[in-house]
């Protein structure tokens, strides 16, 4: 099955596609695209009002100004309770994470800790970011057949690594287990049953971040675990619980997402030859081209948001409790936004994408996923000249994370 092609169907029943259900977004898209039903969703005069496969209501957002709106709107449209579809009872981490706080408590947590990836730290960080990815990727430059899944795995964390300051030891396996968190009924993650996966998922992230905490406590840095340690929410520091938690999303948030452009962007280079040679000789501003790896995979498809105060949501009015499901994926391929959204296009300016979120919670590790993608594929543009699929494409079982486990390349340099 290609999982390039969407096959934008009018006659589908949107009520038989499975959109809320994770087990629908796996190898091949057992019920069409999720592109096809998020089409016909935006051509709705209101949002689709759908259930999850336990039977909990989920108002989906699908066009680009209402997913911008209910992003935006952090009055009406809170985080606290929980920001994605697996956690539709509740996230047990809500109010004590950057992610899982609305202002103006997030703001106690985003602005000390959005320091540790300005530009001025990434640019001091530059050398040791260009190495690891070069390190990582040099396998895969070499002729021959390869898993580019395999070798992007950790890809986030050649910059997160010296942001945290995590030795590379460390990397593959947090980038699994992180991986294992958000996709614990993958065949490429599971270990046969979903709460288990999740617990050595946790036991694994949390053992090592509890160990790096106490020692940071002991010699601190100049790393993003120091500067939690200094971090007051309402005149407090964090208590090593949310310190830990904290860790655990900027991982997760790293981790799960980052590693998907690259792939996804390789996948279609190599399923599309026109294009692959296109990007290859290098036609486009590599600038373009990571931003529109971005808009293409949006590793995020959705972003949960449950509504805080009555709120009418054109005519469907909204009571406190309600979950609304803003699909980014969706407003990605909007095409009252972006000319011919199904065509990836490199040279593609203004791309006003918001693969990173938008308003107050706004991706904070943007810079730093655009670093590492960036200098991978001026790597890629450097060594290789030409791609081929050389196996079968398997992608993430997911409905919150764009992903793919496996991607076999004959790569020619
Ligand atoms: C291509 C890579 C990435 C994509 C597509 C992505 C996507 C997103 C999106 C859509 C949000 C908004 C969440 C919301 O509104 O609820 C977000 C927030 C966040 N991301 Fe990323 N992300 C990426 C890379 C990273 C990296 C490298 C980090 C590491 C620092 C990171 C850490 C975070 C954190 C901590 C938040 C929460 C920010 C807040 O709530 O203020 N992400 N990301």
């Amino acid at each position: 099955m290609d999982l390039l092609r969407t096959d934008l169907r009018d006659d589908l029943d949107l009520s038989e596609h499975r959109i809320l259900d994770a087990d629908a977004y796996d190898t091949p898209w057992e019920h069409g695209s999720p592109h096809a039903a998020w089409r016909l969703m935006r051509a709705l005069p209101a949002p689709y009002e759908g259930h999850t496969p336990d039977g909990v209501r989920i108002w989906s957002v699908t066009a680009f100004p209402d997913v911008v709106r209910v992003l935006r709107d952090t009055r009406r449209f809170g985080s606290e309770y929980g920001t994605i579809l697996d956690v539709r009872h509740g996230d047990p981490a809500g109010g004590h994470t950057i992610n899982l706080t609305d202002p103006p408590r997030h703001r106690a947590l985003r602005v000390p800790t959005s320091k540790a990836m300005t530009t001025q730290a990434l640019r001091r960080l530059g050398p040791t970011v260009r190495a690891n990815v070069d390190r990582m990727i040099a396998p895969l430059l070499e002729p021959g057949v390869h898993d580019a899944a395999e070798h992007f795995l950790a890809l986030a964390m050649a910059a997160m690594g010296p942001v945290i300051r995590i030795p590379e030891d460390m990397w593959p396996l947090i980038a699994r287990a992180a991986m294992a968190g958000v996709a614990p009924s993958d065949t490429a993650y599971t270990d046969g049953d979903v709460g288990e996966t999740l617990h050595f998922a946790h036991v694994e992230l949390f053992g090592y971040l509890r160990e790096t905490v106490a020692e940071r406590r002991r010699k601190p840095g100049d790393d993003l675990i120091s500067l939690l340690l200094t971090v007051e929410v309402e005149g407090r520091k964090l208590s090593d619980d949310d310190i830990l938690l904290n860790c655990y999303s900027f991982l997760m948030g790293a981790n799960t997402t980052t590693p998907h452009v690259a792939t996804q962007l390789l996948h279609l280079l190599a399923a599309r030859h026109d294009l692959g040679k296109r990007v290859l000789l290098g036609e486009d501003r590599p600038a373009t081209v990571v931003e529109e790896a971005l808009r293409w995979a949006t590793p995020t498809n959705h972003l949960m948001r449950r509504v805080t105060e009555p709120v009418t949501l054109h005519g469907v009015d909204l009571e406190p409790g309600e979950l609304v499901c803003a699909w980014v994926a969706s407003a990605n391929r909007d095409a009252a936004v972006f000319d011919d959204p199904y065509t990836f296009d490199p040279g593609r300016r203004p791309n006003p994408h918001i693969a990173f979120g938008v308003g107050a919670h706004i991706c904070v590790g943007a810079l730093s996923a655009r670093t590492v993608i960036r200098l991978a594929l001026d790597r890629i543009r450097e060594r290789v000249t030409g791609l081929e699929l050389a196996g079968e494409v398997r992608h993430l079982r997911s409905n919150f994370i764009n992903g793919i486990t496996s991607l076999p390349l004959e790569v020619r340099a």
